[in-house]
C-alpha cells in the first residue's frame, strides 16, 4: 500500500479520541492520509452562528470531516466580518470550546478583508435584506457560499447569484434545516413513495417570542414582517417535500401592527400568509402559513410550530417541540430549559460513551454543506471537479437556483405588505402570467404592476 504524506497536514488521532483513550485500540500499522484544509469565512457571528455553526466547527477542529473520496478535510473557522467584532473578540477571548484563532474583521470593509484572507468557503449569516451584497462579493471572489434562509429578498437578486455562481464555477446554497429534521425526511419520503397521495391544503405555524422582535432583532426591525424570517422554512419544506412536479399559482397575505411598531406603519407583528400550487393535473392545492413574533415570552414553547397537511388519503400532523418530553425544573423552566424541548434541531448532551456534544439536524444541514464543497475541491483528479461541481449544484435541497419558487413567495409576499402599508390591502401576486412572471394585482385596479418579468 502506498502510504501518503503532507507536509502541512497529517491525519492525527484528535484530541478526544486521545483523552478517551481509543489510541490504545488503534492498530500499529496506520496509513496516514492527508488531510485537505478548507478554511472558512462567517459573515454575521449573532444568535444563529452561535446555535449552529460554532459547534459545528468546534466539532470540525478537532476532527476532519472524512469520506470515501476526498480522504480527511479538515475544517477551521478562518475568519470572521461583522460590523463591530465584538461578539467575535469576546468568543475569541473565551476558552469554550474555542480551538484555533481566527482573524477577525470589523468595519465597512470587513467583509473585503475577509475574502481577501484566503478563505475557500464563505456563510452569510447577517439579517436577510444583507445576505445579498455578502453573497454576491464572496461568490465574485470565488469562494464557494452559503446563505441563511430566506436566501434573497427578490428573482432578480437571485438570478444574479445564480449566473455569478455558474461564471466563477462555486456551489451557492442556502440553510434549510427543517429538511433536515428526520420527521419531514419521513413525510417527503412517504409522499414521494406514493403512501400519501396527491396533497390538498395544509397550515404551518410558526410564532416567535416577544424577544425577539424587542429585543434581539430590535436593531434591524423596522420595515420587516414575521414572514420573511420564518415562513421561508415551512415554504421550502412544501416545495420541495410536495414538488417539484406541480406549478406556483398566486400569493396573498394579510397581517396586524401595532406592537412592534405604529399600527399604520411598515412592521409587522404577524402575518398570514397563504400560497396555492397548481398540479398538473389541474387540481389545486393551498397552504397557510402563520407566523408572528409577538408571542408570549413565557409561552411554553418559547418558538412554537406546527403543521397539518391533507392528502386524498391521508392527514399528517406534526408538532417541532411536542415530541413526547415535557420537562419542568424548579426555576429552570420556562426560560432557561424549556418545558417542552426539541433536542432533535440542537441539543448539548453526555453521550452513553462519555463525551460530551452538541447535535441535532440545524448542525447537520451545515456539515453536509461542507461535505458538499470537499467533495467539489477534494473528491477526485483536478480535471473532474466540473462533473463534481455539477453533482453537487443538482441537488435541489439546498441550490440556489432550485430557491426560486422561495424567493418568489418572499418577494410577492414583501409586495404585498408594502402595498397594505401604503393603504392598499389585498392585494394578489399572479405568478407565470401573461402580463410577467411575478404580477401583482390590487383589488379595484385594473393595471397590474410586474415585480419580476421572467418566468419564476
Ligand atoms: N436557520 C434558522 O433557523 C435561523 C434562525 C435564526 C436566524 N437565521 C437567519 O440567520 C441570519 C442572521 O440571524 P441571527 O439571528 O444570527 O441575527 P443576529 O442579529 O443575531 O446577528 C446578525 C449578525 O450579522 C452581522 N451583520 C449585520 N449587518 C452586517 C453587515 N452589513 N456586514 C457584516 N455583518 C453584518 C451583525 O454584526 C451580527 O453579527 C438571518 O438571515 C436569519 O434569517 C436562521
Amino acid at each position: 500500500m502506498q502510504l501518503m504524506l503532507t507536509t502541512a497536514f497529517l491525519f492525527q488521532p484528535s484530541r478526544k479520541a486521545l483523552t478517551h483513550g481509543y489510541d490504545s485500540l488503534m492498530p500499529t500499522n496506520i496509513v496516514t492520509l492527508p488531510v485537505r484544509p478548507l478554511h472558512c469565512g462567517m459573515v454575521g457571528f449573532g444568535m444563529i452562528f452561535d446555535e449552529t455553526y460554532r459547534p459545528f466547527f468546534e466539532l470540525r477542529a478537532d476532527e476532519p470531516l472524512f469520506s470515501q473520496s476526498t480522504g480527511p478535510v479538515s475544517i477551521r473557522l478562518a475568519g470572521v466580518a461583522t460590523r463591530t467584532g465584538s461578539r467575535a473578540a469576546k468568543y475569541l477571548a473565551s476558552s469554550a470550546g474555542q480551538r484555533w484563532p481566527f482573524s477577525n474583521f470589523a468595519g465597512t470593509d470587513a467583509i473585503d478583508r475577509l475574502l481577501a484572507s484566503g478563505v475557500d468557503a464563505v456563510c452569510v449569516a447577517t439579517p436577510d435584506d444583507r445576505h445579498f451584497s455578502a453573497a454576491r462579493a464572496a461568490i465574485l471572489a470565488g469562494k464557494h457560499v452559503l446563505i441563511e434562509k430566506p436566501s434573497v429578498l427578490t428573482l432578480t437578486e437571485l438570478d444574479e447569484l445564480a449566473r455569478l455562481a455558474a461564471e466563477r464555477a462555486v456551489l451557492a446554497k442556502v440553510v434549510y434545516h427543517k429538511l433536515a429534521d428526520p420527521d419531514h425526511k419521513k413525510l417527503r419520503t412517504l409522499y414521494q413513495d406514493g403512501v400519501l397521495k396527491h396533497v390538498n391544503n395544509g397550515y404551518c405555524s410558526l410564532l416567535e417570542p416577544k424577544s425577539i422582535s424587542g429585543g434581539q432583532f430590535a436593531e434591524w426591525i423596522s420595515g420587516r414582517n414575521p414572514a420573511t424570517y420564518v415562513a421561508v422554512h415551512y415554504l421550502k419544506l412544501i416545495d420541495f417535500t410536495f414538488g417539484p412536479n406541480w406549478a406556483l399559482d398566486r400569493i396573498s397575505a394579510t397581517g396586524q401592527r401595532g406592537l412592534v411598531g405604529p399600527t399604520d406603519g411598515p412592521t409587522w407583528d404577524s402575518v398570514q400568509l397563504q400560497v396555492v400550487y397548481r398540479h398538473p393535473d389541474g387540481r389545486e392545492a393551498a397552504f397557510d402559513i402563520h407566523t408572528s413574533w409577538v408571542t408570549p415570552d413565557n409561552f411554553p414553547g418559547y418558538v412554537e410550530q406546527e403543521v397539518q397537511f391533507r392528502f386524498d388519503n391521508a392527514v399528517w400532523n406534526a408538532h417541532q417541540r411536542k415530541r413526547g418530553v415535557e420537562l419542568t425544573v424548579e426555576n429552570r423552566t420556562p426560560s432557561e430549559l424549556k418545558y417542552t424541548p426539541n433536542y432533535h434541531y440542537n441539543g448539548t448532551f453526555l453521550e452513553p460513551w462519555g463525551e460530551r456534544s452538541q447535535r441535532g439536524y440545524g448542525i447537520e444541514i451545515i456539515e453536509r454543506f461542507f461535505k458538499e464543497v470537499a467533495f467539489v475541491e477534494y473528491g477526485g483528479p483536478t480535471e473532474g471537479r466540473v462533473e463534481r461541481l455539477a453533482q453537487m449544484r443538482a441537488l435541489a435541497y439546498n441550490d440556489i437556483t432550485t430557491d426560486r419558487n422561495c424567493v418568489a413567495i418572499v418577494q410577492a409576499l414583501e409586495a404585498i405588505l408594502a402595498r397594505a402599508a401604503a393603504g392598499v390591502p389585498g392585494c394578489v401576486v399572479k405568478v407565470n402570467t401573461g402580463a410577467g412572471g411575478l404580477v401583482l394585482y390590487e383589488p379595484g385596479n385594473a393595471t397590474p404592476l410586474v415585480l419580476y418579468n421572467g418566468r419564476v
